[in-house]
């Protein structure tokens, strides 16, 4: 077994004593300084805090002008040493080398990440590099913790965790976005006496998808469970080149049995104050790094949303105070129209100054299964908008009566012999019942102060590119 201590760990233990104790690191070398008086100091990264531990290794150490030609930013490291309490400024405590291995040699001339700060536009060319960077070390520490923070909060709460699948042959949101799944050979498909391809003799013997949504699944395990979540990989064929979407995301979506839309939108609202609050406890290093690093404020902006009361206003009275606005949107404003981006950061960081819970959209922008309201014309819909990202949620009441339902499926120009289960839950002791998407590469943006959620995922999809 390789011995190794985590820095993290180093780090965080009690002060050692004078005398030093015996310690084995592995990492990677950020930096390495010559002193004029025959000692080196590098810096050690390994992965499991942002701050590095320094190593110091002494002239006297066998070999010691050979070893340091080669250690470089990037050259992996084992290094035997005392752990001491550090005379320098800038740290607790260091290493005093008594053996120093190069594992892996890094050649500074052709190693593609360089010490000056490099764009992250450049670092997404870099995917399998790129987590060598303090940037992306911390948004992905975070994206961690988010992740915990997500199980943490439904847990405590009694949800229950449900795996929805990832093939599908719904499509919850009806917009036909969606990756087909075949294992027919795409030059080649069997076709029917008509030239229509042949599904039948597909794998699954008719056509399927990746999944858009687990909200329809869901939905029929929170008609057994009462409360769940779920919380995975969601695929979306939709050709927009923005800041703000991926073909391939992370959605979480709690469905609540006996809950109408006011209680969907408590618990969307606590549920995003719970996150950010979370990654405040235990992220405060990456939070403070990445504020200096890429995002002014970020701190205090997110002391402030952890417990800010969010805004409310429907849609309705959205549509009337942009139009009060008497601004020049890119889109005009008119009772009916989809909110754009422009229009959400409009009302959350100039009209409410603070998150907003949008409510009761016009039935015609949205799916098919929010519930009526009275009046015909509206929905129980929701959306969460953010400072700086907008949408962060979308959810709603689900229409719980079979006649409505049905209805609204044709209007939508949905078969309802195709969502046959669906109906079931309305056929068989229908409930009022309610729920929401977060799209959780948003909430790591917005807790990262990330302009682009490209750099949140490890390795983005977007339309033409899949590296
Ligand atoms: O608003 P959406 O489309 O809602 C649903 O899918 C519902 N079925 C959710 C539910 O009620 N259970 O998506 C939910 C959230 C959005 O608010 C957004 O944060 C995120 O998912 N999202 C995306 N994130 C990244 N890239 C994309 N292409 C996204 N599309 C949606
Ligand atoms: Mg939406």
């Amino acid at each position: 077994m390789i011995a190794r201590t985590r820095i993290a760990d180093l780090l965080a233990a009690p002060a050692p004593s004078a005398e030093g104790r015996a310690i084995t690191v592995h990492g990677w070398a950020r930096s390495r300084r010559d002193s004029k008086a025959g000692i080196s100091f590098v810096d050690l990264n390994d992965g499991s805090s942002l701050n590095g531990l320094q190593i110091v290794i002494p002239a006297t150490l066998s070999g010691y002008a050979d070893l340091i030609k080669g250690i470089h930013l990037g050259t992996a490291l084992r290094i035997d040493g005392l752990l001491v309490p550090s005379q320098g400024r800038g740290q607790t405590v260091e290493v005093q080398a008594t053996a120093v291995d190069i594992t892996g040699a890094c050649d500074p001339e052709r190693f593609p990440i360089q010490k000056q700060a490099m764009t992250m536009e450049h670092l997404r060319t870099l995917p399998h590099l790129r987590a060598r960077t303090r940037t992306i070390q911390a948004i992905m520490r975070v994206r961690s913790v988010l992740a915990g923070a997500v199980h943490r909060f439904f847990q405590e709460r009694g949800f229950i965790y449900v795996h929805t699948p990832i093939i599908t042959g719904a499509d919850c949101e009806g917009a036909g976005k969606q990756f087909h799944v075949t294992t027919f050979d795409v030059g080649a498909p069997p076709r029917g006496p008509d030239g229509a391809v042949d599904w039948a003799q597909d794998f699954f013997a008719r056509p399927v998808h990746l999944t858009v949504s687990g909200q329809l699944e869901g939905e029929t395990y929170a008609c057994g469970l009462g409360d769940i979540y779920t919380f995975g990989p969601t695929f979306r064929a939709e050709n927009s080149n923005t800041p703000r979407h991926l073909a391939e995301f992370w959605m979480i979506e709690p469905e609540m049995a006996f809950c109408d839309l006011d209680g969907d939108r408590a618990v969307a609202c606590d549920f995003v104050r719970a996150c950010v609050a979370d990654a405040l406890a235990r992220c405060a290093p990456e939070i403070a790094f990445l504020e200096q690093q890429q995002s002014p404020g970020l701190h205090a902006s997110l002391e402030t949303l952890a417990g800010a009361e969010f805004a409310h206003l429907t849609y309705s009275e959205a549509i009337s105070a942009l139009e009060r606005s008497k601004r020049a949107f890119e889109f005009p404003v008119q009772w009916g129209i989809d909110l754009q981006s422009e229009h959400e950061r409009w009302l959350v960081e100039e009209h409410c100054k603070r998150p907003v819970v949008v409510t009761n959209y016009p039935k015609g922008i949205k799916a098919f299964y929010m519930r009526l309201d009275p009046g015909e014309q509206t929905v129980s819909a929701m959306d969460v908008l953010v400072p700086r990202m907008g949408e962060l949620i979308g959810g709603s009441q689900r229409e719980e009566r079979l006649d409505v339902l049905e209805a609204r499926m044709r209007e939508c120009h949905l078969d309802p012999a195709a969502y046959a289960g669906y109906l079931d839950l309305r056929r068989f002791g229908s409930v009022p019942h309610a729920g929401f998407g977060l799209g959780f590469e948003r909430l790591v943006c917005l807790v990262t102060g990330t302009q682009n959620i490209r750099d949140v995922i490890p390795y983005p999809r977007t339309p033409g590119s899949c590296p």
